[in-house]
């Protein structure tokens, strides 16, 4: 199910904030789909998309933190993307390297927190360093930035009670679960947007989106802009959350 907001229907930018504070919504996750089918669509090789969907992406967490939302996640590359062509590896995996290179340099500006979600041990030792360096110069900051990298929910879990057995856990909670997945300084997303068109969650915080509003869109993930957000955002105020109750 797609939902379509008329343009003209949407709200302002200026009125976002209050929209936001009204809505209630603290925590916001992107599904970035599309990229590739989008430089198709252009003749442009897949990784031309990549590039584009890392200004989008961009732009859309500093829209989300100048209206308030407090923690963003962010689907970067899954356990199953490694199926990829090595070409279309090595450049997502190169803009990642200057996105953290830039994030370190624009650290005293901006206040962002940022936390990978995934096993780093499959990246290489040297883009892992990178990853725990920026979580670990940016980790006073108040906003959290997930990024998915290498991150599968069925695998998180998986790890989640690897660790609870290592700490000789006999038996479990479903709070022990939530504090040890990688999303763990996080609350539940409130509302996840997938882009691109296809309506699953391709194995993405499967535990954490009990509770979420799910939102599809046929927009690719590098068209996403400041309007896109807005209607995802608005189509997220109305609706009821019930959670099982009446
Ligand atoms: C999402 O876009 C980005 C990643 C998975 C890294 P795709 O690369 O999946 O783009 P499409 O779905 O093939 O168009
Ligand atoms: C989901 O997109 C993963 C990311 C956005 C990183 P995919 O393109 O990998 O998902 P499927 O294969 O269409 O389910
Ligand atoms: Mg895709």
């Amino acid at each position: 199910m797609f939902f379509k907001q008329k343009k003209t229907d949407l709200p302002k930018k200026d009125d976002m904030k209050k929209i936001v504070a009204d809505s209630g919504i603290k925590h916001i996750a992107f599904i970035m789909d599309g990229n590739g089918r989008w430089a198709r669509a252009k003749g442009l090789p897949r990784e031309a998309g990549h590039g584009v969907g890392v200004k989008a992406f961009k732009n859309a967490v500093t829209l989300c933190r100048d209206w308030g939302i407090t923690t963003v996640t962010t689907y970067a590359f899954s356990t199953e993307n490694w199926k990829r062509p090595p070409q279309e590896i090595r450049e997502i995996m190169r803009l990642l390297d200057v996105y953290i290179k830039e994030a370190e340099d624009d650290n005293d500006k901006n206040r962002i927190r940022y936390i990978f979600l995934g096993n780093k041990d499959r990246l290489g030792e040297e883009l892992a360093e990178k990853c725990r360096y920026l979580e670990n110069i940016t980790k006073d900051n108040s906003l959290i930035l997930n990024i998915a990298l290498n991150y599968g929910a069925r695998d998180e879990i998986v790890s989640a009670v690897n660790s609870l057995i290592a700490e000789g856990k006999a038996e479990i909670t479903e709070e022990d679960i939530s504090s040890h997945l990688y999303t763990r300084e996080s609350c539940d997303p409130d509302l996840i947007v997938r882009t691109g068109g296809e309506i699953r969650l391709s194995n993405f915080l499967l535990w954490q989106s009990q509770y979420s509003e799910l939102y599809f869109t046929d927009c690719l993930w590098p068209d996403f802009n400041e309007e896109e957000l807005i209607a995802s955002i608005v189509e997220f105020s109305k609706r009821k959350r019930r959670y099982g109750g009446v």
